[in-house]
């Protein structure tokens, strides 16, 4: 039974030619250009790249808050039509309501389910469990740590059973400590609920961590430069030669992409890469 209703959870996702354009000061900026990947069900795809390629504005149209692009988005073969409860989605701050408990912020996932108080009560606290956060039901955010504040966002945005697990940058405000243990959570979490997940992240070895894929983007305008596929089992283990060389593989195509730019300007400066890794390593 409960087997059957976790292969529900299992969504595949296609970017096909999606751009984007803001308008500022009354003209058209182009953010997004010709964004094309897909999402296998059940894959974990990570999105990185420089800060302000656009990663946030693709989920917010991934997720449906923003419907003016051209290209499409498909979720299952359907194009999608706003945001409904088969996506969810975690921010890098949980943004919990601070008068309400740990289990009335993950309740708040469930609000248009139309379950009853007792069903509410029961996929909460199953929730509670799967993000490791027993004895916190009553708990309020303030007496929270950074880590367990994510992990009731990550329940909040599970309690509705989406297909796909949007991430923001979902970790990046943890200290490396408490970030690497959340890494594992998240593992964990993707292994026992079979979700699809897309997640954007700045960080490479995060990526080369968690990843079955990693989209690499350049920007102005946001384009993708590169599709990494991590072929390797989990647990990864940090610090190996092989994890060093995947690591490598996404570094070569973000300085690619940087030398490109340059070229004229910087053409094969050693400095151009040391930069590289010091933003993304
Ligand atoms: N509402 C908006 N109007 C105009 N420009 C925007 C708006 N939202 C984001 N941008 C611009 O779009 C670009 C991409 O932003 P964002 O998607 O947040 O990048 P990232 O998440 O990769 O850091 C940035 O240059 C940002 O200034
Ligand atoms: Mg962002």
């Amino acid at each position: 039974m409960r087997a059957e209703a976790l292969l529900d959870t299992r969504s595949s996702l296609d970017i096909q030619a999606v751009s984007k354009s803001y308008r500022v000061d009354g003209k058209p900026r182009e953010i997004l250009r010709d964004i094309r990947f897909t999402v296998e069900p059940g894959e974990l795809v990570s999105v990185i790249g420089a800060s302000g390629c656009g990663k946030s504005t693709l989920l917010r149209l991934i997720i449906g808050l923003d419907t003016d692009y051209e290209g499409d988005i498909l979720l299952d073969g359907r194009s999608i039509d706003g945001p409904t409860a088969d996506r969810g989605i975690v921010f890098q701050e949980p943004r919990l309501f601070p008068w309400l408990s740990v289990e009335q912020n993950i309740a708040l996932g469930l609000d248009s389910s139309g379950a009853s108080p007792a069903e509410v009560k029961r996929i909460v606290t199953e929730h509670i469990e799967i993000v490791r956060l027993n004895g916190f039901a009553r708990a309020y955010p303030h007496q929270l740590s950074g880590g367990m504040a994510q992990r009731a966002a990550i329940a909040r945005a599970l309690v509705s059973r989406p297909k796909i697990l949007l991430l923001d940058e979902p970790l990046g405000a943890l200290d490396s400590q408490t970030r690497a243990y959340m890494q594992d959570e998240l593992l964990e979490i993707w292994r026992r609920e079979k979700i699809t997940i897309v997640m954007v992240t700045h960080d490479i070895e995060e990526a080369v961590y968690l990843s079955d894929k990693i989209v690499v983007m350049e920007p102005e305008p946001g384009r993708v430069c590169g599709i990494v596929s991590i072929d390797a089992p989990h647990p990864r283990r940090r610090g190996t030669s092989k994890f060093s060389a995947l690591k490598d593989r996404v570094l070569s195509v973000l300085v690619r992409t940087q030398s490109a730019a340059s070229a004229g300007l910087v053409r094969s400066h050693p400095a151009a890469q040391g930069g590289i890794a010091r933003r993304y390593g």
